[in-house]
C-alpha cells in the first residue's frame, strides 16, 4: 500500500515531541480501534521488541467503547486493544484507560473519564481513524463540535459498516457507545488521523475541502493547530 501524508491541515511544519516521560510525568496517549490503526500498532510493537521505545511511562485513553457488550466479547474495544496492542508492549495495565460500556452509571462513567484526562494533564497525542460518515471516535454526524465524553447512539451507516465484525449480523451490533467528544479530541496537543481506502474518500473530501461542520466531525480538525491526516491514494479519490 502506498501511503503519503497530507499536510493540508498543518501550517507550520513538524512538531518535534521532545518528551522524556517519567512515572511522575507520563506521556498521555489517546488511542483508536478499527482496522486503520493496526499497521501503526504492529510498527510500535516491533519498536518495543527491538528495544527502541518503551510504553513504561505512558498512560493511554481509548476513544470509545460499545455500550452493553460484555468486556470479554471478542469485538469489545477492550478485547481489541489487548489483543492487537497492549498485550504485546511493556505498558502497565493500570495505565490503560478504556471506557466501561457496562457501567451502572454511564453518564457518571463519561464524566469520570474526562476528569481523569484532566487529572493527568490532558492528552499529548490523539491517534485516530474515521468512519465512512466522517465520524471521529463515535462522534456521529450531527454531534456538537463542543461535545465531551458521553453516550452516543450509533448512526445506521456505522451499524451497517461494523456488522462485518459481528458475522454480518446487523442485529448483533450494539446500538450505543460511549465516546470521547469532538472537543476532547481537539483539546489534545496533537492529533494524527489515518484515513485509508476509497470508502472513506467522500468523508475525507468533506472534512478538508469544505467548511468546518458537525455533519462531518473530522472537519473540526481544521481548527486544530497540530492535526495531521495520513492517507493512502484510494482515500484521495474525491479530492
Ligand atoms: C469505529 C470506531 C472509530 C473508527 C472506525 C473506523 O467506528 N469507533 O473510532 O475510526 O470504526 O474503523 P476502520 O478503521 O476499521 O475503518
Amino acid at each position: 500500500m502506498r501511503v503519503f501524508v497530507l499536510c493540508l491541515l498543518r501550517g507550520t511544519g513538524n512538531r518535534i515531541i521532545d518528551f522524556k516521560p517519567t512515572p511522575e510525568r507520563p506521556f498521555v496517549l489517546g488511542l483508536p480501534t478499527g482496522s486503520s490503526p493496526i499497521p501503526t500498532y504492529k510498527h510500535l510493537i516491533r519498536l518495543v521488541k527491538d528495544g527502541k521505545i518503551s510504553f513504561k511511562n505512558v498512560v493511554t485513553f481509548n476513544m470509545d467503547e460499545y455500550v452493553g457488550l460484555p468486556r470479554d466479547h471478542p469485538e469489545s474495544y477492550h478485547t481489541f486493544m489487548f489483543r492487537e496492542f497492549f498485550s504485546h508492549v511493556d505498558i502497565d495495565p493500570k495505565s490503560v484507560n478504556i471506557l466501561d460500556g457496562n457501567a451502572a452509571d454511564l453518564v457518571g462513567e463519561c464524566n469520570k473519564y474526562e476528569e481523569k484526562i484532566q487529572a493527568v494533564g490532558g492528552i499529548e497525542l490523539f491517534l485516530g481513524g474515521i468512519g465512512e460518515d466522517g465520524h471521529i471516535a463515535f462522534n456521529e454526524p450531527g454531534s456538537s463540535l463542543a461535545s465531551r465524553t458521553r453516550i452516543k447512539t450509533l448512526a445506521y451507516d456505522t451499524i451497517l459498516a461494523n456488522a462485518r465484525f459481528f458475522g454480518n449480523d446487523i442485529a448483533a451490533v450494539p446500538r450505543m457507545a460511549l465516546t470521547v467528544g469532538v472537543k476532547t479530541v481537539l483539546d489534545s496537543r496533537e492529533v494524527v488521523v489515518v484515513v485509508t481506502g476509497q470508502r472513506k474518500a467522500l468523508a475525507l473530501s468533506m472534512a478538508i475541502e469544505h467548511g468546518v461542520n458537525h455533519l462531518w466531525t473530522l472537519s473540526a480538525l481544521q481548527t486544530h493547530p497540530w492535526a495531521l491526516i495520513v492517507v493512502d491514494e484510494d482515500a484521495t479519490a474525491e479530492l
